[in-house]
């Protein structure tokens, strides 16, 4: 576990005049429907960044032409602070956001978001708001940082400004207990050459039809395919994907298609480093998936995410597929459990992935 450079942040604060902290229920929040009291925000303009600042969380009053609005020149970033045993705030891979917001932001061609106002302004928010992560066996404060594009402009061109925000909000479970995931040809989510490794906005509601396909056949989201022959198994949308075939842990290569989880990444180290497990980053189609489990070979499907930590498939259905998947989880009960344990201080942390906000 790590301690961030001891540098005192220059960052202005504006604090709110009542915290509304007092009326929530940590132990009881619904993703994505509490906000913590403070969030922080800058401007850059033709390059240049402004000096940021941090005030109560609030709504943005943007002009109807505001370029985000109507071309979706947006991107943001999912992380999530703990709270350890001792009750000091901690960070999972701060930096890796970062590194991926940047990555996103050229892909988009907008303004690089510079190290120090990501990592200072993060820190000293959560550090702010550290009331507001719930108790460990409740839930994480999740971060929520986005960059858009406001020009008040609807020509079609990159924006000449950006707004950089970061929120937080108290989280329960993205998904509770395991997941149904639907296959579909029909609807594609990314393509090579596009923008499915970026973490844009668009690739979320692009998402969307083929989500409300999956709800309508009982599924919790799509399994997403590749685009070309609509074999090759991509992401889920909120989660990369991993089986466990033949004992050997199994999930697709970074193509440019899908998200660079770095919660992917943790886990492939974690059963490469700590559990001895044969890691194989290689293209894995439906059809081999439905054989390994006719075969009796597929023994675990699961999804691994910011919000989602390390959820459980239960089922892949659709387009003439029908895997339910066995109940034994011990490979993703491990990896969940390394994770969970590192994550929150309870056991060393020989990868440096954790940082401290004492
Ligand atoms: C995350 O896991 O942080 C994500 O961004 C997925 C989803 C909640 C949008």
């Amino acid at each position: 576990m790590s301690a961030p450079p001891a540098t005192s942040s220059a960052i202005p604060i504006q604090r709110v005049a009542e915290s509304r902290l007092p009326d929530v229920d940590l132990t009881r929040v619904v993703f994505g429907s509490v906000y913590s009291d403070h969030m922080l925000s800058a401007t850059c303009r033709d390059g240049a960044w402004e000096t940021p600042s941090i005030g109560p969380f609030r709504p943005i009053a943007l002009h109807p032409a505001t370029a985000v609005f109507h071309y979706a020149q947006a991107i943001f970033e999912g992380m999530k602070a703990h709270r350890t045993d001792e009750g000091v705030p901690v960070l999972f891979r701060p930096r890796q956001n970062w590194k991926r917001l940047n990555r996103s932001a050229r892909r988009m061609v907008m303004a690089d978001v510079p190290e120090e106002l990501f990592l200072d302004g993060l820190r000293t928010l959560v550090r702010l708001d550290r009331d507001w992560i719930p108790p460990n066996a409740h839930g994480s404060l999740y971060i929520r940082p986005f960059l858009m594009a406001v020009d008040p402009y609807i020509g079609v061109r990159p924006s000449r400004e950006y707004q950089f925000h970061i929120f937080t909000a108290p989280v329960g479970a993205y998904y509770e207990g395991s997941v149904n995931l639907y296959v579909t040809r029909r609807w594609i989510r990314a393509a090579e050459g596009g923008t499915g490794e970026a973490k844009a906005a668009g690739n979320y509601s692009g998402s969307y039809a083929g989500m409300a396909e999956a709800s309508e056949h009982g599924c919790d989201n799509v399994l997403w395919l590749d685009s070309k022959e609509h074999r090759y198994i991509e992401e889920c949308g909120t989660m990369n994907m991993v089986f466990v075939l033949g004992g050997r842990v199994v999930t697709p290569p970074l193509g440019g298609t899908i998200l660079p989880g770095i919660t992917r990444d943790s886990v492939l180290r974690l059963c490469r480093e700590e559990m001895g497990l044969e890691v194989e980053e290689r293209p894995i189609s439906i059809e081999e998936v439905v054989e390994a489990h006719a075969d009796g070979v597929l023994s675990e499907c699961f999804g691994v995410g910011t919000a989602a930590v390390v959820t459980r498939v239960a089922s892949l259905v659709g387009d003439g597929v029908e895997v339910r998947l066995p109940e034994p989880t011990a490979v993703q009960d491990e990896i969940r459990d390394r994770l969970t344990t590192i994550r929150l201080g309870r056991r060393p942390d020989p990868f440096g992935w954790v940082e401290r906000l004492d």
